[in-house]
């Protein structure tokens, strides 16, 4: 029993030895130098590191850093595993940005399980010039119609009058940041920029600051980051029509607005309604048939909206309503068309009569009026 007890003992430590000097053995250093880069391209960062010092037995294993980022605040982190030494992306730079890295060895170098190193860290914060009042008020961006981007702001809370403020943007088609060209202003001051031309851009990250100037002192600049597609206010739909058939189905359809959105990249809001009630529906198609809730209903009518769809955006804004379209009930339309035309073929039938009677009819008449002459 003893003597199994100490081998059982010996056994273990032997095993922890050899496990200890195992990893001892396999080793690796994070990476050096690990920095968070701005170039001044309004929030698009370059982080970048150097590789780890190597210990002279795996100058030939292969590589890879882990790499992880964040802007100050998120739950989340994004996490890219490369063999570069350079990784660049967007960030909102009115908050701070914090990364880790980490060197991996792989499983072949490390006889089966792979081996990490420690974390290493960098952080970057935007040199925060101004207070917070001198920063501008309801930054909002619309990509009208998927053909021109308009962003407005309000003047910061406490500003000196002689405050101007500018709008820079970048996109990774540009070298360095540009500014504004044509501002929207209220009483000569700045309050927005139309940007056009701007089709090559879907689905990119779209950069833009929003900083100032005054005799007073700095003020506070506001960045923003966006992509164009999610931010779509589309024109509303076109050539409503409503009708009704077999006296109880409501057939509606609208076209899609003109402009370079695609078709099959809308979905639509339609409200219905029916003598003074009325009804939401959604649809990504451009027509709709209803059933008619009474068939006493004087006035039908409906009005549509328009938005881009999950197939083409995250996200995006709604369209203004269309025009109302109506169509006057009560009478029934194919009942009164079924009465009618019975009643015209016999009027042009009686017509057609008349006209033949009326072409030897002077001598008739005559005879008529002299016969009526002489009975009196
Ligand atoms: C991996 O195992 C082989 C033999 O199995 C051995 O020669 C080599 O030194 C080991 N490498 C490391 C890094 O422990
Ligand atoms: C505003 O930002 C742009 C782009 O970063 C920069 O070139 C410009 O000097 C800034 N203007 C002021 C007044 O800070
Ligand atoms: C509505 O019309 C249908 C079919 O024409 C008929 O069966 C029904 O009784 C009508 N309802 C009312 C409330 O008039």
């Amino acid at each position: 029993m003893v003597l199994m007890g100490v081998d059982a003992r010996c056994l273990s430590l032997f095993l922890l030895c050899t496990i200890t000097s195992h990893s001892l053995e396999i080793k690796v250093n994070p990476p050096q130098d690990f920095e968070i880069l701005d170039p001044g391209l309004l929030g698009y960062l370059y982080l970048q590191w150097k590789p780890p010092v190597i210990i002279e037995n795996f100058k030939e294993c292969p590589l890879e850093y882990e790499l992880k980022y964040r802007n100050v605040g998120n739950d989340s982190w994004k996490t890219i595993i490369t063999r570069n030494l350079i990784y660049k992306d967007g960030f909102d730079l009115n908050k701070g940005i914090e990364g880790k890295i980490r060197t991996r060895m792989s499983e072949q170098c490390a006889n089966g399980s792979e081996v990490q190193s420690a974390w290493t860290e960098a952080s970057y914060w935007i040199l925060n010039e101004g207070s917070m009042e001198t920063k501008i008020q309801d930054m909002n961006c619309i990509y009208y119609n998927w053909q021109y981007l308009v962003c407005s702001w309000k003047p910061g809370k406490t500003v000196h009058p002689d405050t101007t403020y500018t709008l820079f943007f970048w996109h990774e088609d540009l070298d360095h940041a540009l500014q504004c060209v044509h501002y929207l202003q209220d009483n000569e001051k700045n309050v927005g920029c139309k940007l056009s031309n701007l089709e090559t851009l879907d689905y990119k990250d779209f950069f833009i600051c929003v900083n100032g100037s005054s005799k007073l002192g700095p003020i506070r600049s506001s960045y923003m980051v966006f992509q164009l597609q999610n931010i779509v206010k589309p024109l509303p739909p076109e050539f409503l029509h409503i009708g009704v058939e077999n006296s109880i189905e409501i057939i509606m359809k609208w076209n899609a607005p003109g402009g370079p959105i695609p078709p099959r990249c809308y979905t639509y809001e339609v409200v219905v309604q029916e003598d003074y009630i009325s009804w939401e529906f959604a649809t990504d198609e451009n027509d709709m048939k209803l059933k008619k809730r009474s068939n006493e209903s004087g006035e039908l009518c409906f009005l549509v909206r328009s938005k881009v769809n999950k197939y083409c955006a995250d996200d995006g804004i709604w369209s203004e309503w269309s025009e109302e379209e109506c169509w006057e009930g009560h009478a029934e339309p194919d009942s009164k068309i079924i009465f009618i035309i019975p009643v015209c073929i016999f009027f042009i039938f009686l017509l057609i009569l008349l006209c033949l009677v009326e072409k030897d009819g002077p001598e008739p008449t005559l005879s008529f009026h002299v016969d009526i002459n002489n009975e009196v």
